[in-house]
């Protein structure tokens, strides 16, 4: 044992058996005039687990008996608790966190709490960090922060405890956040710990994130070995694509030119007719994922949309996550929807974009039979998170590849003033801007898209 507690009036290990049957608690239990002091080690079948998750406690520990000596009084007395919760195990992935507790009989500044969690590959003792599970290009960690932040602040509003945007930010991003745990195959639970210190709640957040609005970044070995990944595939290039007359050749430009794929959702807005004159000017196609209750206010502009060459797809009648309805509900979004566009301007849409891109098997299962693809992007400017036209423009080049669809969405004012600096950066890299038809060919009902090849 340590030397800071040499003076101990008791002290020692002891092996509890855990209620998972390869993992046992070895308990350091230290009661003195000065603390009484509970940590809970797990002790699994695996050494470089143990000794990661040792070492993080062991740091609390000393950290403890540090301030324990240094605010030591002859009244003081302090407390900690140091325990593991085990989420998830299987045969090769162990999700865990660690609590921590302090408090001080006479110093109550010093209490307060501490949460760490991981998952581990047992086959390796490695944690799986966020970017082996959501891939390497940072959208679908910055998808699934601006998600676990604002269940947070659901969360902490619920409670009654006001937190800023900002703080938001600074307390769950890459640096604090670096793993996850796994809660079943279909949710990953994020343990982030005390709401708020020094709030009076004592309660600790937990966020439960389902898997269906991450789907398009979990299509890797590592997601598909934890959890029920939807498989998407990649198209292969259509023998002959579905040019339009405008066409400058035989086989098409996209197979000589670099061609891109601008797709903007939830329209028709009072915002849609601005980008129509940007696009027009610019000579550009574009793709609109438009709501059906959108297109019953703004009926004229899904018109113009259609007269001035874009493609129009479906994206729901009003927007619900579809992994919430049942079959009759995605079915009754996807035709009422189908119905007015055909009403409209007399086409029936091909394809979904499924709202907050989240689907599963059952949802691809909907769509298909109501005769629709689905169509995801590859580039994700965050254009609702991020109201700013020079950093939409910016995701949206850089994030920029031939064959590529970028999601925005024209409700939003900044989309469109970002537009004209897409268009001219992109033009001036070669690219064509090209509808979703035009860019992967006709497309395949229960088929999930999100780029060309
Ligand atoms: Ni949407």
């Amino acid at each position: 044992m340590d030397s800071a507690t040499a003076s101990s009036d008791q002290e020692g290990y002891y092996f509890v058996s855990s209620q998972y049957n390869d993992i046992t608690s070895r308990f350091s239990n230290t009661s003195n005039t000065q603390m009484d002091s509970i940590v809970e080690y797990p002790e699994t079948p695996y050494p470089k687990i143990n000794e990661t998750v040792a070492k993080t406690i062991d740091t609390y520990h000393t950290d403890f008996l540090e301030a324990v000596n240094q605010n030591a009084t002859s009244t003081n007395h302090f407390m900690e608790n140091i325990s593991y919760q085990v989420y998830f195990s299987n045969d090769t992935h162990l999700s865990l966190a660690i609590h921590a507790i302090y408090a001080s009989r006479d110093d109550e500044a010093f209490s307060g709490s501490s949460t760490e969690f991981w998952t581990f590959d047992k086959r390796t003792g490695e944690v799986v960090s966020l970017a082996d599970l959501l891939g390497n290009s940072t959208d679908g960690r910055e998808r699934l922060f601006i998600s676990l932040r604002d269940a947070t602040k659901r969360e902490l509003e619920r409670r009654k405890i006001a937190v800023t945007d900002e703080e938001l930010k600074d307390s769950i991003n890459a640096e604090t956040v670096p793993s996850f745990a796994i809660l079943n195959k279909k949710e990953l639970l994020f343990p982030l710990g005390r709401a708020n210190e020094g709030s009076s709640s004592s309660d600790d957040v937990e966020i439960k994130l389902q898997i269906d609005t991450l789907q398009l970044f979990l299509q890797n070995d590592t997601a598909r070995s934890i959890l029920d990944v939807v498989p998407i595939q990649q198209p292969a290039q259509p023998e002959q694509p579905a040019l339009p007359s405008t066409s400058t050749g035989p086989g098409g430009y996209c197979n000589t030119q670099k061609c891109i794929a601008l797709t903007f959702d939830d329209g028709p807005s009072i915002h849609t007719n601005r980008l129509l004159d940007i696009l027009k000017n610019a000579k550009a196609r574009a793709t609109f994922f438009v709501l059906g209750q959108n297109v019953e206010k703004h009926a004229a502009i899904l018109k113009r949309e259609n007269v001035e060459k874009h493609e129009i797809g479906n994206h729901s009648w009003d927007h619900p996550q579809f992994t919430k309805l049942n079959h009759a509900a995605i079915l009754s979004q996807l035709q009422r929807t189908d119905a007015i566009i055909q009403e409209t301007i007399s086409k029936r849409p091909s394809f979904v974009r499924p709202p907050y891109g989240a689907f599963d098997s059952n949802v691809i299962a909907s769509l298909s039979s109501a005769g629709h693809s689905s169509i995801l992007w590859s580039v994700d400017t965050r254009d609702w998170a991020d109201r700013n036209a020079s950093i939409i423009c910016n995701r949206a080049v850089t994030g920029a590849s031939s064959g590529g669809i970028i999601i925005m969405h024209d409700v939003h004012a900044t989309t469109v003033d970002a537009v004209p600096c897409i268009l001219k950066r992109l033009a001036a890299d070669n690219y064509v801007f090209v509808t979703v038809s035009e860019l992967i060919g006709t497309t395949k009902p229960g088929q999930t898209y999100y780029r060309a090849r």
